[in-house]
């Protein structure tokens, strides 16, 4: 049994918070941007004050270690993000990630060896809100590259990426650089629901099966600028008026019609945005998941050819591509029983579940065994600045993942 210091990982929590902090308790911390780095410094600083290494790798993903007895085997990895969404909340990524960091420390108090290496990770970019698509540092970690597309990328407020990558991976030279990638035991991941079911049903830890699929697009659809006060209906070609209407067809459909989709219009740009002109082009983003990959297919052409018909009524052109595909991915069985036996071990109700948020567990399932261990929040708000986990709850989910990081790092 490892005992794990709970006061410790709430004040993290308290601390990080104030990174990037809001003015409704919440913060903005987007990745690349200047608030992340401060996170990941301090993460940094933490783990070096215990004598851990700090390394990271080209796409930025920070990495604490602590050796273990065989330290050639390939570690145990643990963590999870330090980037937010513009107004996300003080627990979604960093809860992982310091509960990680916590795992780390309460090992080190204890002086208890493991035959692996632990390894903390900050992840780089996980929400994708700054820059499309999310889960990038985790992304290319499983790939072994860095996508050249993503060279050219820019930021919503127009920074360039590599310039902001750069930037962060300057921030750290603290931090010995490494390849990207590297063999990995397993990894393990707390993160908060992000959904109201733990709480409904009064369960501390869920044990996460998977994870549904998501698929970001974007959309734009072009007409013609004109007069607003003297361009009669015949005469308009309204790129707006194309795509509210195929948007609240769209709305009226695709959820109503099944309980298992998810579509959400996030962000949405007019050009050129002047109250007494017809715009001459509109622009949104398009979140659609769904459990099924056949399903998110169906969705996605329904998507693009109710605004096809509708710019084409509008004598409008659309263009749709997509910014982000994540198929629905199933975990390690054998690592989601280590984390039922985990909370076993701590008396700790537990409940299989899927995810409805992506997260880089995904991609690192996709080289190594891969789980994560969810803990409730309350009425299930997450990104939102009100997310709220309760402090014995985010003590639970670091007791699970501490006792099932030991099970997997062994210490016979
Ligand atoms: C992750 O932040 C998601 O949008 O699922
Ligand atoms: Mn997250
Ligand atoms: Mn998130």
């Amino acid at each position: 049994m490892i005992e794990i210091d709970g006061n410790r990982l709430n004040a993290r929590i308290d601390a990080f918070a104030a990174i990037g902090a809001t003015q409704k308790g919440g913060v903005n911390r987007q990745a690349l941007s200047e608030g992340d780095r401060q996170a990941r410094r301090l993460l940094a600083e933490l783990g070096a004050a215990r004598g851990f290494s700090i390394v990271q790798d080209p796409m930025a993903n920070l990495f604490i270690r602590r050796s273990g007895r065989q330290d050639n085997l390939p570690p145990l990895l643990i963590g999870s993000h330090l980037d937010s969404q513009p107004s996300g909340g003080r627990f979604d990524g960093a809860l992982g990630t310091l509960s990680a960091l916590e795992v780390l420390e309460s090992l080190e108090d204890a002086g208890i060896e493991t035959d692996r290496p632990v390894v903390v990770v900050a992840w780089t970019n996980e929400e994708g809100c700054r820059f499309a698509p999310g889960c990038m540092g985790s992304m290319a970690f499983a790939s072994g590259r860095i996508p050249p597309e993503w060279e050219t990328k820019l930021a919503t407020d127009g920074a360039p990426f590599v310039g902001e990558l750069a930037a962060t991976l300057e921030s750290l030279p603290m931090a010995d650089m490494v390849g990207l990638g590297f063999p990995v035991h397993a990894y393990l991941e707390v993160h908060i629901e992000q959904g109201p079911s733990l709480e409904a049903s009064d369960i501390p830890i869920g044990v996460v099966g998977g994870i549904q699929g998501t698929r970001w697009l974007d959309v734009t659809v072009t007409g013609q600028t004109a007069h607003a006060g003297t361009t009669a209906l015949a005469y308009r070609r309204d790129p707006l008026r194309a795509l509210t209407a195929a948007l609240s067809s769209l709305y009226e459909t695709v959820m109503p019609a099944d309980p298992d989709a998810r579509f959400t219009i996030g962000r949405i740009t007019v050009e050129p945005g002047s109250v007494n002109a017809i715009p001459e082009q509109v622009r949104c983003t398009v979140d659609l998941r769904h459990p099924d990959q056949g399903r998110l297919n169906d969705l996605e052409q329904r998507v693009a050819s109710m605004i096809a018909t509708e710019a084409d009524r509008q004598r409008c052109s659309a263009l749709i591509s997509r910014s982000f595909d994540m198929p629905p991915c199933t975990f390690s069985n054998v690592l989601q029983q280590a984390i039922e036996l985990a909370a076993k071990d701590r008396n700790l109700k537990s409940a299989s579940m899927l995810s409805g948020a992506f997260h880089d567990a995904l991609f690192v399932n996709r080289v190594a065994p891969a789980a994560m261990i969810f803990v409730p929040c309350r009425d299930g708000l997450s990104h939102n600045e009100a997310e709220y986990v309760e402090p014995r709850h985010a003590v639970a989910g670091c007791e699970v993942l501490a006792a099932a990081a030991l099970r997997l790092a062994g210490n016979a």
